[in-house]
């Protein structure tokens, strides 16, 4: 076991410092940005159907559910599409309105997750056309599908999800770059420029790793915490969520994620001089939105730990911490900026004691309801 970790203590770590490789090899055959090269070898005889999408409904659970969060947004904005994302388990059960030739997308690392196949299953029986993205070669859900394509991240064994979740964000970004060209609704030197800083994602992760003691020190503040919470706005919303989530996770730390203005209905009651509050505040359209939200925690004594892009001289005079991240596009952001949350959650839970890579309750692919 200690060859398979690589070194590394946990193999949540090895996986979490795998990224710029994963990445990668996401990317490998499928995208090269000089030739403006974007082919995903999955997708093929069904593409048609994507192209006529009036609607997308993409299903999944846990981690893959918050993936499919920032895919909607970006179908949204380069494909022009209207996308809704559902929890499987809620989708299956809920008599949900699928029409003939419907356009599916579903989420799953292990391709085992079994509301995940029973909302296929149904969704299949009424005649939509299902996209798979699984990470696990010959899964159910990959076989299930009509078209997918693969993540390549490699095994992922650590209960929590990392390179699995950037992964499916690259595949996603992928697909909707493709989709966007082919619709017409992204314009080709838009696509270009997209392809080119796709491509250098995964040196951005690797220098966005090299925050990991600086982020193991904060972590030590913080390691006794009740409860955490994790803000951000637009792209770096969901990623928020997915914050919040490593860390209930692997420490058993209460926290909430959510989008920064939505604080001042019901969250905001909660601060005080012991609540820390992770803020992913880089620079992108709404960041002058969020310098204020920072503002309205620091004003209530509230610890603010804040993700910033990289040079930001504001938010570190306001912040109680501050890890920096390169700057990227917004639309692919949260490839960069969810990296030190991971960082983060696994450090205090080492810190706790925790089992990082099993943590108790918890089921790497929940293959029952
Ligand atoms: C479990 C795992 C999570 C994962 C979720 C969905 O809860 O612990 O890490 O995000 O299932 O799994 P899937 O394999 O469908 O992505």
């Amino acid at each position: 076991e200690a060859i398979e970790k690589g070194g590394f203590e946990h193999f949540m770590l090895k996986e979490i410092f795998e990224q710029p490789k994963s990445i990668a090899d996401c990317m490998r055959g499928r995208l090269k940005a000089e030739t403006g090269h974007l082919v995903l070898g999955g997708i093929r005889e069904y593409a048609h159907k994507l192209d006529k999408a009036e609607r997308i409904i993409i299903v999944a659970c846990g981690t893959s559910w918050h993936a499919g969060l920032v895919a909607e947004y970006i179908f949204e904005d380069w494909c022009r599409i209207p996308v809704e994302v559902e929890y499987a388990s809620e989708f299956r059960y809920r008599n949900p309105i699928i029409n003939e030739g419907d356009i599916v997308i579903a989420i799953s690392q292990s391709g085992e997750t079994a509301d995940t196949l029973a909302a296929i299953e149904l969704a299949k029986s009424k005649g939509a056309i299902i996209f798979g993205v699984c990470n696990v070669v010959g899964s159910s859900i990959a076989r299930l599908t009509h078209e997918g394509a693969y993540t390549h991240a490699g095994p992922e064994i650590g209960v929590a999800s990392t390179k699995a979740f950037t992964a499916q964000l690259t595949v996603l970004g992928m697909m909707a770059l493709k989709l966007g060209l082919r619709r017409g609704t992204l314009k080709e030197s838009k696509f270009h420029e997209l392809l080119v800083e796709l491509e250098s994602i995964p040196a951005k992760v690797e220098k966005a790793l090299k925050s990991d003691s600086l982020i193991k020190k904060i972590s030590e503040k913080f390691k006794d915490s009740k409860n955490f919470l994790y803000l951000g706005r637009g792209y770096n919303f969901p990623v928020a969520l997915e914050g919040a989530l490593k860390l209930k996770e692997i420490s058993y730390i209460h926290a909430e994620g959510y989008p920064a203005a939505e604080m001042k209905h019901g969250p905001i009651a909660l601060i005080d001089e012991e609540m820390p509050v992770v803020f992913i505040a880089t620079q992108d359209s709404s960041y002058e939105k969020i310098v204020s939200n920072i503002q309205e925690v620091k004003a209530r004594k509230g610890k603010v730990i804040a993700i910033v892009t990289e040079g930001d001289e504001i938010i570190p005079q306001m912040a109680d911490y501050t890890i920096e991240v390169p700057a990227t596009t917004e639309e692919l952001m949260p490839l960069v900026s969810v990296i030190p949350l991971q960082l983060l959650s696994y450090h205090i839970a080492v810190m706790r004691d925790c089992n990082v890579d099993q943590p108790r309750n918890l089921a790497k692919s929940v293959t029952v309801e």
